[in-house]
């Protein structure tokens, strides 16, 4: 903690734990205290700890290869990117390194579709409250001001409305329109889902105007909501032209994914766009071995993220600090009436690691592989906490 105060930039605020190890939906720091793990590295750890089957990949691979550039072919990028348009319903995909990349190369797609239509087809309609990333082009349609406002001038043409509004949405977007970039659940932004109209609307008005429909699914897809992606669980089904997912994708190690339409793939072509790191053997080849493990798990993060949502509901009808429950699956926002930091420190040192977004918004993301036991553990420690509030 010393050298990290006198030598790293300082851009974070942590919490008062060095994380030794992990296992299972348990981390133990330095000292050996055991945590439960409700954040799951903000979503990323879905298979929890040290899973056993994730470390045997890592361990063959890492033998085998770990990088060989995207000069050459390696065995797993084919079979990950066929995997992905199975499950997504698109077509094409691009690997990256994380969500910010994989959100840059979601507007690269945008500008270049755009660029191909007309020199004013340039415009970018996003949502306020959303949050896409800390790269330039990701901030630039991110849209919470705190986070951009020591980094403009960004990007030209981003529009931002309401979520769920439908008359902004219809007003913001033209033929000058090239993308609309939705976050179907705001993660970030204190878990807000998007209606079903709305993104119908959306998908309508992309249409029409000819501009690409881009869900962000960093946070809220790749298993999480329930299903592979969150736009799966609207009524209908709709889909977008371009996705992007990262997060849970290999694990913990760094993979981001563009995965696009044919119409959308097109806009992008030889020498366009690229990264030495991105789509590796080793990320590939775990990302396989874990979508291999998610077939097997949906169900139960269903099953426990719909009795860990029932238990919360009924923790809210007894306390009116609750504000509200929202989310799907095993991404979950319980909004108080007060500030949620001294709850997370709180739960922290009773063993349960949660966080808190929006100032007031406790954020929930634990491991697919959470059970209800481990849930009710997680409440025992909430409820207590939950109790001595004041609404
Ligand atoms: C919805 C969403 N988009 C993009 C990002 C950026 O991802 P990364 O931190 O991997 O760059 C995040 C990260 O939290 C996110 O939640």
């Amino acid at each position: 903690m010393d050298l990290e105060r006198d030598y790293l930039l300082q851009n974070y605020s942590r919490y008062p734990l060095v994380v030794h190890r992990g296992k299972g939906c348990y981390v133990y720091d330095t000292d050996g205290k055991r945590y439960l793990d409700f954040i799951s590295g903000i979503g990323v750890n879905a298979l929890g700890h040290a899973h056993p089957r994730i470390v045997k990949v890592i361990r063959d691979q890492a033998a085998l290869l770990i990088h060989s550039s995207n000069l050459y072919y390696h065995e797993y990028q084919g079979p990950l990117a066929k995997k992905l348009a199975q499950i997504s319903g698109l077509e094409r995909s691009f690997f990256a390194n994380s969500g910010t990349e994989a959100m840059e190369g979601g507007l690269k797609m945008i500008r270049a579709h755009g660029t191909r239509v007309s020199p004013e087809k340039h415009e970018i309609v996003s949502l306020e409250n959303s949050f896409h990333g800390r790269t330039l082009g990701a901030l630039s349609v991110t849209g919470q001001p705190k986070y951009r406002a020591p980094f403009e001038p960004l990007l030209p043409g981003v529009k931002f409305i309401p979520p769920n509004d439908l008359a902004a949405l219809e007003q913001a977007v033209s033929g000058r329109t090239a993308g609309i970039v939705l976050e179907l659940i705001q993660g970030e932004g204190g878990i807000y889902p998007a209606d079903s109209a709305y993104v119908r609307k959306a998908r309508e008005l992309a249409d029409r105007h000819d501009a690409l429909l881009v869900f962000d699914e960093i946070q809220c897809g790749v298993g999480r909501p329930g299903t592979y992606f969150s736009y799966q669980r609207l009524d209908p089904v709709v889909l977008p032209d371009v996705m992007l997912a990262a997060k849970p994708l290999a694990c913990g190690l760094p993979l981001g994914v563009v995965t696009a339409n044919a119409k959308a793939a097109a806009s992008i072509g030889a020498g366009m766009h690229g990264s030495t790191f991105g789509g590796s053997a080793l990320a590939c080849r775990v990302a396989l071995e874990f979508f291999d493990i998610l077939e097997e798990v949906l169900p139960s993060i269903q099953k426990v993220g719909g009795y860990f949502h029932v238990m919360l509901n009924e923790m809210a009808r007894k306390y009116s600090v609750i504000k509200e429950v929202r989310g799907y699956g095993l991404m979950i926002g319980v909004e108080l009436e007060v500030p949620g930091k001294q709850v997370v420190l709180d739960a922290m040192a009773d063993g349960l690691l949660i966080n808190c977004t929006h100032e007031t918004v406790l954020r929930f993301l634990p491991p697919y592989i959470v059970t209800e036991r481990e849930v009710d553990a997680a409440l025992k420690v909430l409820g207590k906490l939950i109790a001595k509030l004041k609404a």
